[in-house]
């Protein structure tokens, strides 16, 4: 396993990226047509290679709505559901909060669908959301200490979340707490809604990431029925490892309208064939258990995979993607995050018809249904980020 990180561009070695697409078809109407089939193979391959398998599932799935009232008066209202999943077979039940904040004098909002870290109530100071009774991780900066979250971390991470900013671009925003789906540690999968699933446990089932991202896929299939959301415009939208989280949720889930991930680094958007900061070897040593169980045997070796990240984000296609970096935020490697998105795009470009290969030369994005930003400052989901997606999935 590599235990230093490498922070030298001129040490980043020799790669080649596989091909998006080998032998694509010559005309137009054929690619779009046989894109779907190749997308398929190319989801099969992360399921092997990283995520595991994505579950699926027969719960049934109840909705309460528990509280409701104004965010913020005269412009955005809030509402928060409970999600009740049963499985049929064991009858066994857990459930999910959602938070939705919608704008104020807007029938139907597109919007944007996020997990949070620390639990609804750390998203904003509003007193009116329970505090998650969950498992939570240790940060005594925060404030959570013996992995529960008490009163005292209500909006600590409210900077991430800016309602204001995001109703006023007559955009909903919907969250949960990931740790509802699956508590991020060793022994996560016991507990949460990924404790409901019958549980084959071999080599290729799923780890935390593919069950976060089916708990968003969830979450965008309750928002679609709901009246105040304009059900074909809801984008999944991440930081960090929520960020992989909503690209694999994307990459999945056709229904969701587009995707951005926020400094999502190793197994996100960034190519794993650059050994540039965080490498899928020192992930499989540190935090196994976000992947499939066969990874930590072929984590050290991603130039013998058959797939790299830009490839993840070219399952997208050919719906909007945003990949945004910070300059500081080196771990996640933002230049491979960048390449990745210009590779992504020119299969996008592919499909448009303004290119003749799905291979770029690493040079320029090439369509504008990709967009890719970098701001000054560190690894965090600023106001920028948001900025940058408000704008991209306006232009649906
Ligand atoms: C760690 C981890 C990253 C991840 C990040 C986060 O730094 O190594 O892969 O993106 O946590 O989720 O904040």
């Amino acid at each position: 396993m590599e235990v230093e990180a490498n922070y030298d561009e001129a040490a980043v070695g020799e790669y080649t990226l596989p091909e998006i697409w080998p032998d694509p078809p010559r005309s137009v109407e054929d690619r779009i047509r046989i894109w779907p089939e190749r997308r398929k193979e190319i989801l099969a391959q992360f399921e092997t290679v990283l995520y595991g398998r994505f579950p699926r599932d027969n719960f049934s799935v109840s909705s309460e709505l528990f509280e409701e009232g104004d965010m913020i008066p005269g412009e955005a209202l809030r509402k928060q559901y409970r999600l009740t999943f049963t499985n049929p077979r064991s009858g066994a039940a857990k459930s999910m909060d959602v938070l939705l904040v919608t704008p104020a004098g807007v029938s139907k909002a597109p919007c944007l669908c996020a997990l949070n870290f620390w639990g609804n109530h750390s998203t904003t100071d509003c007193p009116e959301i329970p505090v998650n009774p969950n498992w939570m991780r240790w940060d005594e900066k925060l404030g959570y200490t013996n992995h529960r979250a008490e009163e005292n971390t209500r909006g600590v991470v409210s900077h991430r979340w800016p309602y204001r900013q995001i109703v006023e671009a007559g955009f909903a925003a919907a969250t949960a707490y990931y740790g509802d789906i699956y508590p991020d540690c060793n022994k996560g999968r016991r507990e949460g809604l990924a404790a409901l699933f019958d549980h084959e446990d071999d080599e290729t089932a799923a780890g935390s990431i593919g069950y976060w991202a089916w708990g968003l896929c969830a979450m965008r299939k309750f928002l679609t029925g709901l009246e105040s959301i304009q059900s074909d415009r809801i984008h999944a939208v991440g930081h960090s490892r929520l960020g992989k989280t909503a690209l694999w949720a994307a990459a999945n889930d056709e229904r969701f309208a587009g995707a951005m991930s926020n400094d999502s680094g190793c197994a996100g958007a960034s190519l794993s064939r650059r050994n540039f900061g965080e490498t899928p070897g020192w992930m499989a040593g540190v935090i196994p258990w976000w992947f499939r169980p066969g990874f930590v045997r072929h984590a050290d070796h991603p130039h013998d995979w058959p797939v790299d990240q830009h490839m993840l984000l070219a399952t997208i296609a050919p719906r909007p993607l945003l990949v945004t970096s910070a300059v500081e935020d080196t771990w996640a490697d933002p230049r491979g995050e960048e390449l990745s998105a210009v590779h992504a795009s020119s299969l996008y470009a592919f499909l448009e018809g303004t290119v003749d290969s799905p291979v770029s030369d690493g040079r320029a994005i090439a369509s504008k249904k990709v967009r890719y930003q970098i701001r000054p400052g560190d690894h965090d989901m600023l106001p920028a980020d948001w900025a940058a997606a408000l704008e991209h999935f306006s232009e649906d």
